[in-house]
C-alpha cells in the first residue's frame, strides 16, 4: 500500500445531475492534497463519497488499501465538514468528550489536554462553544477530528469564513499534523493562496471532472514554469513592441509602463530574450523569473473549459 486515498472512475448522480462524471486521483501518505474547484464542483460530494457517507454509483475507492465500508477503515479517518458539528451548549472539553464516547474512547485524559493544546485553545477549554469566534470554532474541529488519532484527515474549506489571521493559524496546525505526526490531510478549498503554500498536491475538479492532478511542482513545470519579467530603463517603442509580439517562442504576454512580461516557449531561455532586446538597443534594469502561480493555472482551465 503506497496510497493514503485510491479513487477510480468513482460516478455519482444526485436527483437527475451527473454530479461526478468518472473521477479518479490519488492522494500519497503525508501528502498535503488540495482539492480545488469552484462553487458547485463536486467537491463536497466527493468527501461524503471518501467518508463513506454516500455510496458512489460506480468505481473504485479505497482508503489506506482498504475498503471504507469496514469500520476499521472508518477509524483511521478523521474529518471536518463544511459545518463544524460542534455542540454550542458544551465546553470545548466535552465537546471533545462526547465524540471520544462516539469512537468507544475513554471519556478523559490527558489526549484531549494534547489536542486542546495543539489547536491553542487550551486556556478557553472550560468556556462554552457558543461563545467562540468562527476560528476559534474551526480550531476545535481540527482537534475534535483528531480524538481516535486518524491517519487521514479530510477537510471541507476548513479556513471558510475565518479571518486572515485565523486561517494562518489552521494552517500552522495542519502542516504540524502533517509533518510532526506523520498523517495525511485532505483538504478542500477555495482559497488557491493556502493550497500554493501549504499543499504538495493538488487536483483540480470542474462539473465533475478533474481538469488538473498532480504534483503541484509538476504541474508549475509542465504549465510552461512561470516566466520572466525584464525591467527596462525606458519606455520601449511601439515597432520593437510589434516585433516582439510576432515572435511566437518568446512568449511575450504584456508591457507595463518599463516592465516586460515573458513567458518562453520550451528552447528558449531568459537569456535569448535579453540579447535579443539588448541587440535592439535596449538597457536592461534586471530579469526576475517567476514561478507559473495556481491562479494562473485555475484560470486557464476553467476560460478553457468554458469554451469547450
Ligand atoms: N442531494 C442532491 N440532489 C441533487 N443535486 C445535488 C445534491 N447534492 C448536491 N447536488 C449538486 O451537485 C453539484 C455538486 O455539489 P457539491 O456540493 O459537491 O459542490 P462543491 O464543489 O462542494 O461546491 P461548493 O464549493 O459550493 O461547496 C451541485 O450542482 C449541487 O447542486
Ligand atoms: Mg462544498
Amino acid at each position: 500500500m503506497n496510497s493514503a486515498i485510491s479513487i477510480e472512475n468513482i460516478k455519482k448522480t444526485l436527483g437527475n445531475r451527473e454530479v461526478l462524471k468518472g473521477i479518479s486521483f490519488s492522494v500519497g501518505i503525508g501528502d498535503i492534497f488540495g482539492y480545488l474547484g469552484p462553487n458547485g464542483a463536486g467537491k463536497t460530494t466527493t468527501i461524503r463519497i471518501l467518508l463513506g457517507l454516500l455510496q458512489a454509483d460506480s468505481g473504485r475507492l479505497d482508503v489506506l488499501g482498504q475498503d471504507i465500508n469496514q469500520s476499521e477503515t472508518r477509524r483511521k479517518i478523521g474529518f471536518v465538514l463544511d459545518t463544524d458539528g460542534l455542540y454550542d451548549n458544551m465546553t470545548a472539553e466535552h465537546n471533545l468528550m462526547f465524540y471520544s464516547q462516539i469512537y468507544g474512547l475513554p471519556k478523559a485524559g490527558e489526549r484531549f489536554d494534547k489536542l486542546l493544546s495543539m489547536v491553542d485553545l487550551k486556556n478557553r477549554a472550560g468556556d462554552r462553544v457558543g461563545t467562540y469566534s468562527k476560528g476559534m470554532r474551526q480550531r476545535l474541529a481540527l482537534a475534535r477530528a483528531m480524538v481516535h488519532d486518524p491517519e487521514v484527515l479530510v477537510m471541507d474549506e476548513p479556513t471558510a469564513g475565518v479571518d486572515p489571521s485565523g486561517q494562518i493559524e489552521i494552517r500552522q496546525i495542519m502542516l504540524d499534523v502533517a509533518r510532526k505526526r506523520n498523517k495525511t490531510i485532505f483538504l478542500s478549498s477555495h482559497n488557491l493562496d493556502e493550497v500554493q503554500r501549504i499543499c504538495n498536491r493538488i487536483a483540480l475538479i470542474d462539473r465533475g471532472e478533474i481538469k488538473l492532478y498532480g504534483e503541484l511542482e509538476n504541474l508549475r513545470k509542465k504549465m510552461g514554469g512561470g516566466g520572466v519579467v525584464i525591467e527596462t530603463t525606458k519606455n520601449i517603442p511601439e515597432s520593437l513592441l510589434a516585433e516582439l509580439k510576432k515572435l511566437d517562442r518568446l512568449g511575450f504576454q504584456k508591457k507595463k509602463k518599463t516592465s516586460l512580461f515573458f513567458s518562453p516557449r520550451q528552447g528558449t531561455g531568459v537569456s535569448d530574450i535579453i540579447s535579443l532586446l539588448a541587440s535592439r538597443g535596449v538597457k536592461i534594469e534586471e530579469a526576475v523569473k517567476k514561478e507559473a502561480l495556481l491562479e494562473e493555472m485555475y484560470a486557464s482551465i476553467l476560460k478553457e473549459a468554458e469554451a469547450s
